[in-house]
Parts: structure tokens; sequence; C-alpha cells
């Protein structure tokens, strides 16, 4: 054998090991952040909590999970173009956020008193409308993994809100959903704009009259304290999508992938089931500490704030394709879970 075989032979077998699946691939770590706006103590950081536990621990350490809630990182707006930058890799952005992305379907999700109670989403979210909903934030480099809840929004403000006319000229603060735009202006509000992150500041300055939120977001908020009234209107849903940066997602391989499914899967559960209590529980939290003076309507009033935001559907109808409202309406109206 001459020297020069003998090299050649050397340093494919060199290459070989380096350039190995075992050696390069199969060793990989993978930092995931997930960045979101809401309190350490929610059940959206509760689900994250979860998520990163079994995902460290079905990957093997391989993926290694940091969570920085409360808007720590990013705002609402800023975080979904962190995401899309690849500076985290992570959200879990309320459904009413989509639409400055230019994916305006999810707006369908604001529709007021288009959900009776979480079934009806599940029938949704679980089904094929919500897959088809997720696929579309493939063209925005965003893989949709999951839904999460939170539950149903309630109306504050400092003055009591027994009817709809009630709404008339109060400035409330809203998401970034033109549906929910169109809703505080069927009432005759004055909607506006703000990061959840600033919500508190705004509503105990007097920037903004009120606002609408979940029971859970107004109790970790603190929203409570700056609110004299709130009204049990559960008028609309609040939910979110939890979703990965595509490269990052396509760079993963295959097993990791799968074990981040089955970890985010359990997660949903957790952060789902904490959604339901949470909200109860808040409730009852800030009864009892006040100063917010709770009203649940009666039957009629009930009806009249339905009959107040009856026309939204309609004039959001050119922001969200018809053939879907349908489809989800059919879907909502079948019996079957
Ligand atoms: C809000 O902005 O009111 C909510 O989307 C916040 C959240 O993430 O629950």
């Amino acid at each position: 054998m001459s020297y020069l075989f003998i090299r050649i032979l050397l340093t494919h077998f060199i290459l070989v090991i380096l350039l190995s699946p075992t050696h390069s691939e199969e060793n990989k770590e993978f930092l995931l952040r997930f960045s979101h706006v809401a309190a350490p103590q929610s059940h959206k950081n509760k689900g994250a909590i979860m998520f990163k536990e079994l995902a460290e621990k079905y990957t093997e350490g391989r993926v290694r999970v940091e969570i920085y809630p409360n808007s720590q990182l990013y705002k609402d707006k800023e975080e979904l173009e962190a995401l899309q930058l690849g500076a985290v890799e992570m959200l879990a952005p309320s459904l009413s956020k989509f639409a400055p992305l230019g994916i305006k379907s999810f707006e369908i999700f604001d529709i007021p008193f288009l959900f009776r109670n979480l079934n009806d989403l599940s029938k949704i979210t679980e089904g094929p409308i919500g897959k088809d909903l997720l696929d579309q934030l493939k063209e925005r480099e965003i893989i949709g993994l999951a839904y999460w809840n939170n539950g149903f929004k309630i109306l504050s403000a400092n003055k009591p809100l027994i009817n709809p006319d009630d709404v008339l000229g109060l400035k409330m603060r809203i998401q970034s959903s033109r549906v929910i735009e169109q809703q505080m202006l069927e009432l005759g509000a004055i909607p506006q704009v703000m990061a959840f992150s600033e919500a508190y500041q705004a509503l105990s300055s007097g920037v903004v009259d009120g606002t609408e939120n979940t029971l859970a977001n107004m109790y970790n908020q603190k929203m409570y304290e700056v609110q004299s009234y709130a009204t049990l209107t559960f008028h609309g849903f609040l939910g979110y999508a939890v979703i990965i940066n595509k490269k990052f997602w396509l760079s993963l391989p295959v097993n990791i992938r799968e074990s981040l499914l089955s970890a985010l899967s359990e997660a949903t559960q957790v952060a789902n089931n904490s959604a339901i209590q949470e909200n109860e529980e808040s409730l009852e939290m800030m009864k009892k500490k006040g100063p917010t003076k709770f009203h649940e309507p009666s039957l009629e009033e009930k009806i009249a704030w339905e009959k107040s935001l009856k026309k939204v559907k309609e004039k959001i109808s050119h922001r969200i394709d018809p053939t879907l409202i349908k489809r989800m309406q059919e879907t909502l109206e079948n019996p079957s879970p």
C-alpha cells in the first residue's frame, strides 16, 4: 500500500466520522425561546412551563426551552415580528392579533356571540377549520401548532354598564382586531388599540375609560384595581395559537419534532384546564378584593347586548371569507361533538 493511498483512506475515514449523522445531527442541541405577554401566574404560563418540562424530558435535553412571560422581551406586535425574524422561536399570541400579519381570517374568532361555550370552540379548533386556519400562517414563515383557550370576555369601565347604551362615548382599550373595533363602534364607543402590557396604565391614568377582557386577564393584570364596574356579558372569545418559527421548525430532526408535538399536546390540556379554573377563581378573588362591582345581566339585558352587536358579522364580512363564516356556522349547528 502506498503512502498516498493510506493518507486518502485516513482522510476519508475522518470525514465519514465528522459528517456522520451520529456526530453532527444526532447530538445537536436546540434552544427554543418561548415569549409571551401574560403574567407568570397565568394559565398561559402554566401551559408554557408544562411544555418546557415535557419538551426537555421527551427530547432527553436536546431541546432547551427558555420562557419569557409578561412582555419582558416583546410586546404584542413586536413579538410577532421577533418570531418571524427568528429572535425568538415560539409564541402564544391571542387569535385577535394575527390580522396585522395579513391573516385576517383569525378575526372570525372575535365575532361576538358566535360561540356559546368552549364545546363550540373545540368543534372549530380541534377540527378541519382550525387546521386550515393554522395552515394559512405558513405563508408568513410561521407554523401553527396548537390552540389554547383563555375564555369569554366581559366589559369593564368606571361607570355601570347595564345596557349597551351605557358604553356610548367611552374610550375602550381593544386588541388589534378590526372585528373587535367594529364591535365597539356598534356600541357607540371609541376603540383604542393598545398593547396588553399598557392596558393597566392607560386605565389607571384615564387614557381609556374601559376595556374588555377575560376574568383571568382582568385579575392577573390587576385591572380590577382601576375599574369600578364590570358586566358579565361573556360576549366574545379570547384564545391563543401556539406558533413556531417555520425555519427553526423545519431545521429540527423529525424525532425531535414528534417529541415536541407530544409535549405540546399534554401542555395544551394543562393550559386549557388551568384557564377554566383561573377564570372561575379570578371572579371570586376580585369580588373579595374589590373595588370592582360585577353585574350579572338579566335575560332581557343579555338579549339587548346580543341585539346591539348583531350587525358586526355583516359589517366585517368583507374582511373574512364568507364561505369560512358559513362553514363555521354549519359546524357549530352540527350537534355532533
Ligand atoms: C390582550 O391583549 O388583551 C390579550 O390578548 C392578552 C393575552 O395574551 O391574554
